[in-house]
């Protein structure tokens, strides 16, 4: 849990492959975030998707109906996920950001973070916590996908248990709902996860 793990360039990663080659690839909107939406009564507002990579959450909760703002750290990602979502006659707002360094000056109804908290060292944290509380309007909600303790192995993303994110996020959020689940995408078997629902 500790111990500092190493992750790709993003922007390089982003340059040398193909979106649909990557783990966490997934064409759907994530099902716990779409069960999750429905139990929460949400079908309208403005929505973060940070980190987004290829796109396909962004692409999904605009075509539900939803003002998107998506953001990825690797310009290139943002590039290629703005020009499919174009193609689809979208409007989603695609921009390079660095959630860690935020330069979004917006607050949303929900931000949604499938992958992109469990990269961060510990020492990171809790800067993330601050930049999303601020980013979130009252009473707004983060869903978050995550690792869990119960995936094996020591490489990749850092894994949580549910008591690991009451306590990281307890300084701003409440803990709506945190359930074990897995991280659809090209991995056989599917990794086990985290899907958190944390109201401000
Ligand atoms: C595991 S991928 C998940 C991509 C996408 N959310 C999905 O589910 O398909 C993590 C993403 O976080 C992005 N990322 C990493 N560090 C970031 C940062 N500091 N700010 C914004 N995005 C970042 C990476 O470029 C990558 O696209």
């Amino acid at each position: 849990m500790n111990k500092e793990r190493e992750f790709p360039n993003w922007e390089q990663l982003y340059q040398d492959k193909a979106v649909e080659s990557m783990p966490w690839f997934s064409p759907d909107l994530d099902p716990d975030l779409a069960q999750a939406l429905t139990r929460l009564n949400l079908s309208s507002g403005t929505v973060l998707d940070l980190g987004t990579g290829p796109g396909t959450q962004a692409i999904a909760l605009a075509k539900r109906g939803f003002q998107v703002t998506a953001t990825d750290l690797s310009d290139t990602a943002v590039k290629q996920a703005a020009n499919k979502a174009k193609a689809e006659g979208l409007n989603i707002a695609f921009q390079q950001d660095d959630i860690l360094n935020s330069q979004l000056d917006q607050q949303f109804d929900f931000v949604w973070d499938r992958g992109c908290f469990h990269v961060f060292p510990s020492e990171r944290r809790q800067d993330y916590v601050q930049v999303i509380d601020r980013l979130i309007k009252s009473n707004g909600y983060l869903f978050l996908k995550c690792f869990s303790h119960l995936q094996p192995g020591e490489e990749g993303p850092y894994r949580f248990t549910p008591e690991d994110i009451g306590q990281i996020f307890s300084n701003y959020f409440n803990v709506y709902a945190i359930e074990e689940t897995v991280y659809q995408g090209t991995l056989d078997p599917l990794p086990q996860a985290l899907f958190c629902i944390l109201q401000k």
